[in-house]
C-alpha cells in the first residue's frame, strides 16, 4: 500500500476495544458461573483466537460484531479439546491459557504461528512447574507447542524476574486451581487487568505495591464488561495528530488504566498537547475522552518503571522521537526483543530506511531527532505495531512511502487504515 504525507488530522474517533481486556473477558467469562456479556469487544485476530480455543473446550460463545456472550462453564467445566489449540499470533492467549490448562483434569496442546513458536515460554513453564504443573515444550527450545497435562496444583509465592502481565496472569489463573494462596511479585508493576477483572468477578484477590495475592476457593461470577477503547490503538492517532501541524482530534472512550497510560505520560514529557475532556469509569476499568492538538515535540528519556506501562507503544514513541528536536533515549526495555518481532531491530531498520539517526542498544534505542524523514519502503516483519507506527511516520514524512504486509494490522486493529484515512481526510 502506498502512503502519502497528510495535511492534518481532524475529527472524532472511537478506537476499538482494548485487546488485553477483550482476551480476559473471554477467559474469565469461560471459567465463571453464568453469562458474561462483553461490549465493545475487539474483534481482532488475536482475540478471535482466544474465542476459538475456548469454543474447542466446549464453551458456548456467541459474537455479533463487537458484542460477545460467553456462557460460563465454571472453574471445572471445560472439556478436553479434540485438537491442538491454536493461539495464532497471540502471546497473551498461549501464556494465560497455559495457567488455566495446568489446572484442568485433561491434557492439551497449544501452539501458534511462526512468530509465537519462536517466543520464550520458559517464563511461564518455570512458575507453573513450581506449582506442580506438567508443562513441556514439544521441542527442546522452551517455545510452543506446549503440552500441558492437568495436575493438582500447589499455591506459590512467585518472584517474577520480568515485569510481565502475561506471566503474572498465568500464575494467578493457575492459582485459581491451587490448594492454597498464590502470590506474584514483579520487579515493576505490569498491566493489572487480570487482577481488576478477577476481583470484579468475585475472586479473593488483593494487590499491594507490585504484589498480587489470590486466595482460591471462591467461584467466579460472570458479569457485564464494557471494554474501553485500547490506549495502544489510540497511541497511533495521538502521535499522528501531535506530529502533523494543524491537527485537532478527539478520541472517545480511551482506557486510561494507570498501569497502561505510560504513553500519555511519555508523550506529555515530549511536549504533546493532550487534554482529558471527560473521565468515566464503567466497571473495573477507567476511561476518558482525549483532545489532541499538534505540538512541537522534544526528546526525552523513557526508562525504569515507566517501561511496562508503555511497552507496546515504544515503536510509536521511537517514531515520535525521530521527529522531535533533540535526543530520545529508551532504555530498560530488553523485552522489546521478544515481542511479535524483535522490535529493537525492526524499529531500527525502518527508522534508518526513513533517514533517521538511530542507534540500537541491548535494552533500547537512542534516537537523535529533528531532521526531516523521507518516505521509504516499510517492512513491518509481520508485526502489527511496527506496521501502524510506521504508517504514522509515513504520514509525517516527506514523499511517498510503501508499506509491505499491511494486512498484519488485523491482529489488533482490522479497520486501522479506514480510521486513519477518515481523520486524515484522504
Ligand atoms: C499483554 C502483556 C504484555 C503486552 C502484550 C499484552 C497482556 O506482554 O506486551 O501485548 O495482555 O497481558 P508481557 O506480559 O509479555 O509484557
Amino acid at each position: 500500500m502506498t502512503i502519502q504525507p497528510a495535511v492534518s488530522l481532524k475529527g472524532k474517533l472511537q478506537v476499538p476495544g482494548d485487546k488485553s481486556i477483550s482476551h480476559r473477558s473471554v477467559m474469565l467469562g469461560a471459567i465463571s458461573e453464568g453469562v458474561t456479556e462483553a461490549e465493545n469487544f475487539l474483534a481482532g485476530a488475536d482475540c478471535l483466537s482466544t474465542i476459538s480455543c475456548f469454543q474447542q473446550m466446549g464453551v458456548r460463545i456467541l459474537r455479533e460484531g463487537t458484542r460477545v456472550r460467553i456462557y460460563g462453564k465454571g472453574l471445572h467445566g471445560l472439556t478436553k479439546p479434540e485438537d491442538v489449540l491454536d493461539a495464532g499470533n497471540s502471546g497473551t492467549t498461549v501464556r494465560l491459557l497455559s495457567g488455566i490448562l495446568s489446572g484442568q483434569e485433561f491434557s492439551s496442546e497449544i501452539t501458534g504461528d511462526d512468530s509465537i513458536r519462536r517466543r520464550p515460554m520458559n517464563r511461564v513453564i518455570r512458575p507453573l512447574t513450581m506449582m506442580g504443573a506438567d508443562v513441556r515444550a514439544r521441542y527442546e527450545n522452551s517455545c510452543a507447542p506446549l503440552i500441558i497435562t492437568g495436575r493438582p496444583l500447589t499455591g506459590i509465592s512467585y518472584q517474577s524476574p520480568v515485569a510481565s502481565a502475561q506471566v503474572k496472569s498465568c500464575v494467578l489463573l493457575a492459582g485459581l486451581y491451587a490448594d492454597g494462596p498464590t502470590s506474584v511479585t514483579e520487579p515493576a508493576l505490569s498491566r493489572d487487568h487480570t487482577e481488576r477483572m478477577l476481583r470484579y468477578f468475585g475472586a479473593d484477590l488483593t494487590s499491594s505495591g507490585t504484589t498480587a495475592s489470590l486466595l482460591p476457593g471462591r467461584p467466579l461470577c460472570g458479569s457485564g464488561i464494557r471494554v474501553p477503547g485500547d490506549i495502544s490503538s489510540a497511541a497511533y492517532f495521538i502521535a499522528a495528530a501531535s506530529l502533523i501541524p494543524g491537527s485537532e482530534i478527539i478520541l472517545e472512550n480511551v482506557g486510561i488504566n494507570p498501569t497502561r497510560d505510560g504513553f500519555l505520560r511519555a508523550a506529555a514529557q515530549m511536549g504533546a498537547d493532550i487534554q482529558i475532556l471527560r473521565e468515566y469509569s464503567d466497571g473495573p476499568e477507567p476511561a476518558a475522552d482525549l483532545l489532541v492538538r499538534s505540538a512541537r515535540l522534544h526528546g526525552t528519556t523513557i526508562e525504569g518503571d515507566l517501561i511496562p506501562a508503555l511497552i507496546d507503544e515504544i515503536p510509536m514513541l521511537a517514531v515520535m522521537g525521530a521527529f522531535a528536536e533533540g535526543t530520545t533515549v529508551i532504555r530498560d526495555a530488553s523485552e522489546l526483543k521478544v515481542k511479535e518481532s524483535d522490535r529493537i531491530a525492526t524499529i531500527t531498520e525502518n527508522l534508518l530506511a526513513m533517514g533517521a539517526d538511530v542507534t540500537p542498544a541491548e535494552d533500547g534505542l537512542t534516537i537523535r531527532g529533528g531532521a526531516p524523514l523521507k518516505g521509504c519502503v516499510i517492512d513491518p516483519h509481520m508485526d502489527h505495531r511496527i506496521a501502524m507506527s510506521f504508517a504514522v511516520a509515513a504520514l509525517a514524512a516527506d514523499g511517498e512511502s510503501r508499506l509491505l504486509q499491511k494486512d498484519c494490522v488485523s491482529i489488533s486493529y482490522p479497520m486501522f487504515f479506514r480510521d486513519l484515512s477518515a481523520l486524515a481526510g484522504s
